[in-house]
């Protein structure tokens, strides 16, 4: 018979083990995306207005209805290789960064 203290150790440790899982999806995707986007195109996906001169408003903004109709494949191109002005950020993320910060921004447009 496990104790009810043993009981609450079991069920943190259950919860600790997961809680980073999740996080680590969420918060590396966000993390990368402030370091390495949010300069040019903002926290919030719409560009920053001291950029806007340089890049132009519409090419900075990623959470417009036409960046959400492109397909992931071809976003994804776009941060691993840079297109345009655009730095390429492939050097700086793993195969699976890379994702991640794709879908921090696609959460951005919704
Ligand atoms: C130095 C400024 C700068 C940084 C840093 C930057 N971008 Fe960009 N980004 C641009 C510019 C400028 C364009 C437009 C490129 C063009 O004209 O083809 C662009 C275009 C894009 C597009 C294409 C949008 C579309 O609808 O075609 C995506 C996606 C994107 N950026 C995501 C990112 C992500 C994610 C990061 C971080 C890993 C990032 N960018 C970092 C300047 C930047």
């Amino acid at each position: 018979m496990l104790t009810k203290t043993a009981w609450a150790i079991v069920l943190g440790l259950g919860v600790m083990a997961y809680a980073p899982i999740s996080f680590a999806a969420e918060g590396s995707g966000k993390a990368n995306y402030d370091k390495l986007c949010a300069s040019c195109h903002a926290a919030d996906g719409k560009g920053n207005p001291a950029m806007t001169k340089a890049f132009g408003e519409k090419a900075l903004n990623i959470v417009s209805k036409e960046t959400a109709a492109k397909k992931d494949d071809e976003m994804l191109k776009v941060i691993v290789d840079g297109r345009g002005k655009m730095p390429a950020s492939g050097k700086s993320l793993s195969k699976q960064e890379q994702t991640q910060v794709l879908q921090y921004m696609r959460s951005l447009a919704k």
